[in-house]
């Protein structure tokens, strides 16, 4: 009845893929989960310390709107120290609820009706969403487990038409685990200038990259910061998705419009979990972000664990080298990515995400997330493999 009143363009947006399968989990015993994003850590000591503190001494009022100058501050010094980017923190940085919320202001500051926003496929499930809620249209380009999922210049290209104005994308990728090779990165730059348009990069698994790599950020490459808006928060190197604290970079002409949505819709972000983002960039660099190095090395070898346990079990899977999912193929059993997690959770109690939820790019793949707890992961991997057995003689 009440349905009348709903925006369509609302209505028709599917839900999330990846949250249906946690409302069958809830209902089944014993389960394991390989599904959720998020750091198994608790927010360090220090953080919380901080954000504790700043309650008790009474900051309890709104903040500036784009939120406290010391944390913007703090954030252009560690994108500096660690990235290499230049922003201005008075004009070029929105500290937002989360990444979620960058996403969100800068799609709707930047397009109109009808634009048309290139992105990966498989990718993160907001994106698209996102950018339909902001009257454009996404534009999926998809990417291949034989190039370890990267997003290449000449597939983009394909995909470009006079209404495309600009590219989505985030490396270390959610969901395949994969980072951009410099060289690509060029490629899309200068695809960019070539089409005029502007990236949107997603950077927030920047500091979970392993061995050694690292991914660079599109707006440090030659030319290409007044073309680029850098996302970025500290849910996933400061394991803090429940502080809800995140930040948009860029030129002054977006940030500026990005702030006025911004400003109307939640005027500031939380201002205790302001002075938790605060101390986790002060304590960072006064401690060479030993925290953040400590998780890493902890994801670092379930990320192997991980690899290993889904290849011995006969799963085709690229190794993963950043985030922390694993992404392997399922095609050789013969189910949809849908059917395959539907069974294994049933079956096995143990909750994967399927790829399609990913976009169609993504069918065919499961995403395994190994920010879990090593024994559950270990137990969850004989489960796998029992179902994986059950199939192939059914
Ligand atoms: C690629 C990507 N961007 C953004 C987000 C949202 O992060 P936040 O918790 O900062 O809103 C996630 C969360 O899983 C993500 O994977």
């Amino acid at each position: 009845m009440s349905e009348r009143f709903v925006n369509p363009t609302i209505s028709n947006l599917p839900q999330s893929g990846i949250r249906k399968f946690f409302n069958i989990a809830q209902e089944i015993p014993n389960v394991i989960s390989l599904g959720i994003g998020e750091p198994d850590f608790v927010t360090p000591y220090p953080i919380r310390r901080h954000a504790i503190d700043s309650l008790l001494n009474g900051e309890t009022q709104y903040t500036e709107n784009a939120g406290l100058i010391r944390l913007r501050e703090e954030i252009v010094y560690y994108l500096k120290t660690r990235f290499s980017l230049e922003y201005n923190p008075k004009t070029e940085i929105v500290v937002t609820v989360g990444a979620s919320e960058a996403i969100d202001i800068v799609l709707r500051a930047t397009l109109s009706l009808g634009d048309e926003v290139i992105l990966q496929d498989p990718g993160y499930v907001s994106y698209a969403p996102c950018i339909i809620m902001a009257g454009a249209i996404p534009v999926p380009v998809k990417t291949r487990s034989e190039n370890e999922f990267q997003l290449t210049a000449a597939d983009i290209e394909e995909k470009i038409t006079d209404k495309t104005r600009a590219i989505l994308l985030s490396y270390p990728n959610n969901p395949t685990g994969s980072i951009l090779s410099l060289e690509c990165m060029q490629d899309i730059a200068n695809l960019a200038v070539k089409h005029d348009l502007f990236i949107i990069s997603d950077e927030i698994y920047n500091e979970l990259v392993y061995d050694g790599n690292t991914q660079p950020s599109f707006a440090s490459l030659n030319g290409m910061r007044d073309r680029c808006v850098t996302i970025n928060g500290f849910s996933k190197a400061f394991a803090m998705t429940g502080q809800r604290v995140g930040y948009l970079c860029a030129p002054e002409g977006i940030a500026k419009q990005a702030l006025k949505i911004h400003q109307y819709t939640v005027l500031c972000v939380c201002r205790t979990s302001q002075a938790a983002a605060i101390a986790a960039l002060k304590t960072g660099k006064e401690t060479d972000y030993k925290d953040v190095i400590m998780m890493r090395e902890s994801y670092d070898r379930r990320r192997r664990l991980m690899h290993s346990a889904l290849v011995n079990m006969g799963l085709s899977c690229v190794e993963p080298k950043g985030a922390f999912y694993a992404f392997p193929s399922i095609a050789s059993t013969g189910l949809s990515s849908d059917e395959f997690c539907e069974r294994l959770l049933k079956e096995e109690a143990v909750v994967c995400v399927p790829g399609s939820a990913f976009g169609e790019g993504g069918e065919g793949h499961i995403r395994c997330c190994y920010a879990t707890d090593i024994d559950k992961m270990k137990e969850a991997f004989l489960r796998m493999n029992r179902f994986i057995q059950r199939l192939k003689e059914e």
